[in-house]
């Protein structure tokens, strides 16, 4: 089984992609490897930092590799959170922190569109290849649901009437932007196999 490293510590990012991935490759994260620094991602769009997040695993491991980077994009705040999702209220990653942020530049506001993004980026035998995947969607008043993470809990994606957060991972990845893009991923990888 060829190995794979994909740049998170997210317990739930990694059972979304290994779900998606199948067993044709071995995910082992940054940890498994002995990088155990915070990877830098200080680009100013998805794009970049999924790439530099990429590059940097690649650089220190020599390992085939990918790294994804997501943004919340919110219509009435002009594409914001976006890009700084992770750090949209505090410098650290504090969800429910970001969730009220998020609730209270909403409020009154009726447009409620948003849409998540993934851009991934995968560095195999050294050459660097993008996906992206894309989920429509509006935010809800309240968070609902316990499962998941991130903005989960307000996100509702169209066709449905519950939140991620309500949803199974299985359910999730059926229409979610990461699993969009880890497709397209897996189905690269499976075509580079044959
Ligand atoms: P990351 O840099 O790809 O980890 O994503 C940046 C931020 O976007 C995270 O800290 C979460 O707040 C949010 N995020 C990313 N993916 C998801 C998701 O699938 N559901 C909800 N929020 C997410």
């Amino acid at each position: 089984m060829r190995k794979l490293l994909f740049a998170t510590n997210n317990a739930h990012k990694l059972a979304e992609v290994r779900a998606e991935l199948g067993d044709a490759w071995q995910l082992v994260t940054p940890r498994d490897c002995g990088v155990t620094e915070e990877i830098p991602e200080t680009q100013p769009t998805l794009e970049g930092n999924a790439s530099q997040k990429a590059r940097y695993l690649y650089d220190r491991t020599g390992m085939d590799c990918f790294a994804d980077d997501t943004g919340l994009e919110v219509e009435a705040l002009g594409g914001a959170p976006g890009v700084h999702s992770a750090r949209y209220a505090t410098d650290g990653h504090d969800f429910a922190a970001n969730n009220r942020l998020l609730l209270r530049n909403l409020a009154g506001c009726g447009n409620r569109r948003a849409r998540f993004r993934t851009v991934i980026s995968l560095i195999l035998g050294s050459e660097e290849h993008l996906f992206e995947g894309v989920v429509e969607g509006h935010i809800i008043e309240h968070e609902t649901g316990d499962e998941g993470f991130g903005y989960d809990p307000l996100f509702v994606p169209d066709g449905c009437d519950r939140t991620f957060a309500q949803m199974t991972t299985a359910e999730k990845n059926a229409t979610s932007h990461r699993a969009r893009a880890v497709r397209k991923l897996a189905g690269y990888l499976l075509a580079m196999e044959k």
